[in-house]
């Protein structure tokens, strides 16, 4: 059993998975250029939040290799230059200019050109493996909050080919799937692009875990139907009081679980938090072609010309979530109050 991994860096190469073909094919894609990581992560080649946000780390690092600037001042124009294109791919998962920032923080040491090249690929790759640690430390957390739970619905892929490893949603069904838990998960199929129906369920079906497929109109009648115990999601961006970005549908889930008295968790790590926006209204939703919705894969399946909404996400108001579950600890409501101090405390520590 293996859990997949949708990213590599090797020998100076950005190499990812081709997250558009799975699951029938299993296609692998080397990224050259600043163009071909923007294009990668605008066609959901790669997505996820934090997958994203290393994407686009590497996407830096790599484009600046090529920059020909004699000095370090123009160096850096033409790196911040790249960041902001860059940062146009794709709006609402703050990952992405979380770890953009991330870069051109630590290009401004640079003693050199050349010194400057390899502080973005340093940094890239740092983003990357510390990714992978906070993934993991999410799986622990969310296992003990879903100690005595067997049955959770997911939606969506916030697993390990949204990460650098183990996912956020996705990772206490993997770690559970190392020690011998057995989770039963109901996967949404995650209409318009099923990213539910072609990666969750491909991804915990290579690590091992119990997975059935439901379409997204069917979670109320399966909640009680099959039992659910909780449901768990991850998430694109989280303002300061708590409120959840995460993939159209996502609300839906945290109205049932409301009604149904079960918990509704959110798994992200602290790159996912924007407390520069006091509420969820101010998260930016990207809306994405009409034709993700009147086909099907190639296939049309609604009049032609047929008017469209295509939100990609929807906000989770923070009084449906139960708990928001970071590398940095457990996070229960208030959340206005509360995520400061858990996000901080582990600062204070040194461990970041
Ligand atoms: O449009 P996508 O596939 O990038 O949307 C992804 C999600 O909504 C995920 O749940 C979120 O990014 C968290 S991934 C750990």
């Amino acid at each position: 059993m293996t859990i997949p991994l949708s990213i590599a860096w090797t020998d100076g190469q950005l190499v990812i998975l081709d997250q558009q073909k799975l699951p029938h094919e299993i296609d692998y894609l080397t990224l050259e250029t600043i163009e071909d990581v923007y294009d990668a992560i605008l066609t959901l080649k790669v997505r996820g939040a934090p997958a994203i946000g290393i994407a686009a780390a590497y996407g830096l690092a790599l484009a600046a290799q090529r920059h020909d600037a004699e000095t370090v001042e123009a160096f850096l124009h033409d790196v911040r230059k790249d960041a902001l294109y860059l940062g146009e791919s794709r709006p609402t998962a703050v990952n992405l200019m979380w770890a953009l920032d991330r870069l051109l923080e630590a290009v401004q040491k640079a003693g050199s050109v050349e010194n400057g090249k390899a502080l973005l690929i340093a940094e890239a790759v740092r983003i990357h493996q510390e990714d992978e640690a906070s993934c993991r430390q999410i799986g622990e957390y969310a296992l003990s909050l879903l100690e005595g739970h067997k049955r959770v619905m997911t939606i969506c892929n916030a697993g390990s080919i949204a990460t650098a490893k183990y996912g956020t949603a996705l990772a206490p069904f993997h770690l559970g799937s190392e020690r011998g838990r057995k989770f039963e998960v109901f996967a949404c199929e995650t209409r318009p692009v099923f990213q539910g129906a072609r990666l969750t369920v491909w991804e915990l079906q290579q690590s091992g875990v119990d997975v059935t497929l439901i379409t997204d109109s069917m979670a109320a009648h399966t909640i009680g139907a099959k039992d659910i115990e909780a449901i768990i999601i991850g998430a694109d961006r989280i303002a300061a009081n708590g409120d959840t970005a995460n993939k159209i549908g996502t609300l839906n889930l945290a109205i049932l679980a409301a009604a149904y008295g079960i918990p509704f968790y959110v798994a992200a790590p602290a790159s996912t938090f924007d407390i520069t926006i006091d509420s969820g209204a101010k998260i930016p939703i990207e809306e994405r072609k009409a034709e993700e919705i009147t086909h099907i894969g190639s296939q049309p399946v609604a009049p032609l010309g047929t008017k469209v909404f295509n939100p990609a996400f929807d906000v989770t108001p923070s009084r449906f979530i139960t708990a928001i579950i970071t590398e940095k600890g457990i996070i229960k409501p208030d959340y206005y109050q509360n995520i400061p101090g858990v996000l901080n405390s582990y600062a204070e520590k040194g461990e970041k």
